[in-house]
């Protein structure tokens, strides 16, 4: 059985003054942890302030971003080990808008999760087409490539300590969900090329997380589908009482 995770990618948003309030608020929201694994990814300037706050609780940290190599000449970019001191768990790697605003390649990404794994941080893979890529059909190859270069090299065991997060870019910050069955036949596909590669339990132990315009409102229908095992969410993660509603859903 897996776990679900729900997962907030703040983005480019909150100070670290607003990041430690909604860290002790949700910290002090629950008497008893909830039944599932709850992640939460500020910005880096306030990394090791909430990871001050949620330290001993039920709540994980992730990083937006790493840098491939472990230290350097690398002016503005911070590696995996530094986020692990600074108290991360995970780090989300791939997210489409460092593939277009970025221009991250998958070969970039490969390196990134390599990086990440040797830092003992788990991966947050993201993938997803555009609407163009889905207009024409072309998301189940979309996809395929993205796994298959973006995990080049890794092996069963780092897919283990790895999530994927299926994330149609046409989805992101646009208030249009994929359909629970949309986003379904894409989260099955993605798991069928895990067990093909990698074998059935692997397949079956992955988490793979949908993200695009989740709110507390779709939340429930999305992950009552089979092959949908949590959410990373954006917008609607940025405030306290709308995240501790996702978590609850
Ligand atoms: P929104 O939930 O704002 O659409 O963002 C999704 C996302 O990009 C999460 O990584």
């Amino acid at each position: 059985m897996i776990r679900p995770v729900i997962a907030g990618n703040w983005k480019m948003n909150k100070t670290v003054a607003e990041a430690v309030d909604f860290a002790v608020r949700l910290r002090t929201a629950y008497s008893t942890p909830p039944d599932r694994e709850v992640i939460i990814a500020p910005p880096f300037t306030a990394l090791q302030a909430v990871a001050d706050t949620i330290r001993g609780s039920f709540i994980l940290l992730a990083a937006q971003n790493l840098h491939e190599e472990e230290k350097g000449a690398y002016t503005g970019e911070i590696s995996g080990k530094m986020l692990r001191e600074a108290g991360c768990n995970c780090v989300i790697i791939g997210h489409s808008e460092r593939r277009t605003l970025f221009t991250e390649s998958d070969d970039r990404i490969n390196r990134k999760l390599r990086a990440a794994l040797t830092a003992g941080l788990r991966p947050i893979f993201c993938i997803g087409e555009s609407l163009r890529q889905r207009e024409e059909g072309e998301t189940e190859a979309v996809i395929e490539h993205q796994l298959k270069e973006g995990l080049n090299n890794l092996t069963a065991n780092d897919i283990e300590s790895c999530v994927v997060a299926y994330e149609p870019v046409w989805a992101i910050g646009t208030g249009k969900t994929a359909s629970p069955e949309q986003a379904e036949k894409v989260h099955r596909f993605i798991r069928e090329w895990i067990v093909r590669r990698y074998g059935p339990k692997n397949g079956a132990e992955l988490a793979i997380l949908y993200g695009g315009s989740v709110t507390p409102k779709n939340i429930a229908e999305l992950m009552a589908q089979p092959d949908i095992n949590g959410a990373l969410v954006g917008g609607a993660s940025l405030d306290v009482d709308s995240f501790i509603q996702l978590v609850g859903c």
